[in-house]
């Protein structure tokens, strides 16, 4: 498959990985929801759900495989036949449907849970990528326990599921076992040591058991992924997954250090989708978590608040309303003029001429005449229309 390599894809699984904390669970509506919201921040793909799970998690996959047009729909397996075939009808209505399948690879999983051999669990994902390729083009792999694996074992499975047809190679960090450098180089070996690499993307996906799952995906990206898998808040299966925004925001505050690499994500959108995330899934969102916590932005000691107020950069890498943070404290009313509304849309990373503009300020007017308090997502759903 051919892929821009500057293009750095983002593969949100809020819906799966997250979703799949006790507590964190939502409805089809509520996911259709969240999904037109990752939509709308930039997402390259969106991993649906895990449809053979359960029947309601099948109907959210076709339900937003039909209410989502722009991003890749993503569906999970476990490498057999059944959980393929049950994935694919899930996503027939995907306008750009993904199966993701895949296996364990480390001796430990191929042992302690497959009670197999590497051989077998071997020809076990090349039947699956075979069969997934069969119903969809656009096939990831994913070698669970990556992390712990052994290295040229793990290189001869990513190329035999590459000549099998994946075109995304996903490299779990499973159990959050890695350090940095590790995961890089295990990344690096594999751009060193498997023929046909060039033909998938790598992608990261980091589990934060060590709070590492953040700077993991870095290295990886570093090394040559350019797929990361994440996901709003870095909610996730125990300590969580890579967080979006942490990503995004750091390759936009070292943005020398990645020359080329670029995404399509709007930052301005992380206050509004963290806080819609966190409620929508009961899921509180740490006080001094980075980027989105209530105190990313506070200055309390009386150092670091008279060096603020001497120079906001003394104390400030990112401006809050690169995030979405509104300071300006300006209301929406149905008596605001077309300044506040372009200020408010601004700020959610919406830049409109100005008959664009005039045109949504007038159907602002009846919206906000009907409905007194306007938020983000009314916006939202103005300059989607
Ligand atoms: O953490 C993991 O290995 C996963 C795979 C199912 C992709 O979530
Ligand atoms: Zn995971």
């Amino acid at each position: 498959m051919l892929h821009d390599p500057n293009h750095l894809y983002i593969f949100d699984t809020t819906l799966r990985d997250g979703e799949q904390v006790p507590g964190c669970q939502l409805t089809t509506p509520e996911k259709i929801e969240i999904a037109k919201d990752l939509e709308r921040l930039g997402v390259d793909v969106i991993e649906a759900g895990f449809p053979v799970s359960s029947p309601g998690d099948f109907q959210s996959v076709v339900e937003l495989s039909k209410a989502v047009n722009d991003v890749i729909i993503c569906a999970l397996t476990r490498a057999n036949k059944n959980d393929i075939d049950v994935a694919a009808e899930a996503l027939k209505y995907a306008k750009r449907p993904r199966i993701h399948t895949g296996i364990g690879s480390s001796d430990m999983h191929i042992k302690y849970k497959f009670n197999s051999t590497r051989e077998e669990i071997l020809q076990r994902a090349v039947d699956a990528v075979k069969h997934a390729k069969s119903y969809v083009e656009d096939v990831e792999f994913y070698a669970e326990d990556a992390g712990r694996a052994d290295l040229a074992y793990l290189a001869q499975m990513v190329e035999a599921v590459i000549a099998a047809g994946a075109t995304v190679v996903n490299i779990p960090d499973t159990n959050g076992y890695c350090l940095p450098d590790q995961y890089g180089a295990k990344i690096q070996y594999l751009k060193e040591h498997v023929s046909n690499i060039d033909q998938a993307i790598i992608s990261a996906h980091c589990h934060n058991d060590l709070g590492l799952a953040t700077a993991n995906s870095i290295a990886a990206i570093q090394n040559g992924a350019r797929q990361v898998e994440c996901t709003i808040n870095g909610i996730g299966e125990r300590a969580g997954n890579t967080s979006l925004e942490e990503v995004a925001m750091i390759l936009k505050v070292h943005s020398q250090s990645f020359p080329n690499i670029s995404s399509n994500i709007n930052s301005k959108m992380f206050t509004y989708i963290s806080g819609k995330v966190s409620s929508m899934m009961n899921m509180p969102v740490q006080p001094n978590k980075a980027i989105v916590g209530k105190n990313a932005f506070a200055h309390s000691s009386g150092i670091h608040q008279d060096g603020f107020l001497k120079h906001r950069e003394n104390y400030e890498i990112i401006r809050p309303e690169d995030v979405g943070l509104d300071e300006a404290g300006i209301i929406l009313t149905a008596r605001s003029g077309r300044h506040a509304l372009k200020h408010h849309l601004e700020r959610l990373g919406y830049d409109l001429d100005k008959e664009t503009l005039s045109d949504t300020y007038e159907r602002f007017l009846v919206l906000a005449d009907a409905k007194k308090d306007l938020n983000d997502e009314d916006l939202l759903s103005l300059v989607s229309n």
